[in-house]
């Protein structure tokens, strides 16, 4: 029983210790620039800390109370985001929103819904079948 015990809890205990070994040779993620020139909605280390509330919250206001004009949308997110040569927040491992997100393990299902481009930039050859919202 003793055993059985301790083999489950190395079972489970495996892949931590290896990413934890991992981590001290992963280098930090690389972030991309924003468009030049530009100032977020929030500054840089707030929006570290609190860019999901915000999102959340902006989504919460439109979805249910049909506001539209917040400083936290997503769209506006996208428009700054963008990489220079995906055009896009999540195609390439380096792209903004997924560079974090891979290092610290985060999945996010929003561009199941929302364009991940810019809307100009949206019906480019490269791009992948992404669904805009709104735009049926
Ligand atoms: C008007 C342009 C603009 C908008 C809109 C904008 N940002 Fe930013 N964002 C920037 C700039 C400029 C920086 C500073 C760092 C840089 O130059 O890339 C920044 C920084 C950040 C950072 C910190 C990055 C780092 O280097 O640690 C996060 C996270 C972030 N933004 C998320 C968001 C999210 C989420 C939204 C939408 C709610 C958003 N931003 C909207 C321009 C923008
Ligand atoms: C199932 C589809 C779906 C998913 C998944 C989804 N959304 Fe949305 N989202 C919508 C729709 C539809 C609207 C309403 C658009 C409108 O009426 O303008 C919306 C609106 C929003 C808005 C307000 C409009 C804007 O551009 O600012 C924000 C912010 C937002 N969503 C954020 C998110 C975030 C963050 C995620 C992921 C955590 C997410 N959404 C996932 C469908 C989705
Ligand atoms: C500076 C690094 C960084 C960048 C850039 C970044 N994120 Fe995040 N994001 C994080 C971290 C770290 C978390 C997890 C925070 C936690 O779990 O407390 C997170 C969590 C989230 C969540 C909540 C996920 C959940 O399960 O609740 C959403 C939504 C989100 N990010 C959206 C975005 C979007 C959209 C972009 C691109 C516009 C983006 N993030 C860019 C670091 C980042």
């Amino acid at each position: 029983m003793l055993r059985a015990c301790l083999l489950v809890l190395a079972l489970l205990l495996a892949p931590f210790i290896s990413l934890a070994a991992e981590g001290s040779r992963t280098p930090m993620p690389v972030i991309e620039k924003a468009t030049a020139g530009t100032t977020c909605v929030a500054d840089p280390a707030t929006m570290r800390r609190t860019h999901m509330d915000l999102l959340k919250h902006q989504r919460n206001d439109t979805v249910r109370g049909g506001v539209r004009t917040g400083a936290s949308s997503l769209k506006a997110c996208i428009n700054c985001h963008a990489s220079q040569q995906t055009h896009s927040v999540v195609q390439a491992e380096t792209n903004f929103c997924v560079s974090c997100h891979s290092y610290a393990a985060v999945q996010i299902d929003c561009f199941e819904c929302h364009s991940s481009k810019p809307a100009g930039a949206a019906h480019t050859a490269a791009a992948p079948a992404v669904q805009t919202v709104g735009a049926k």
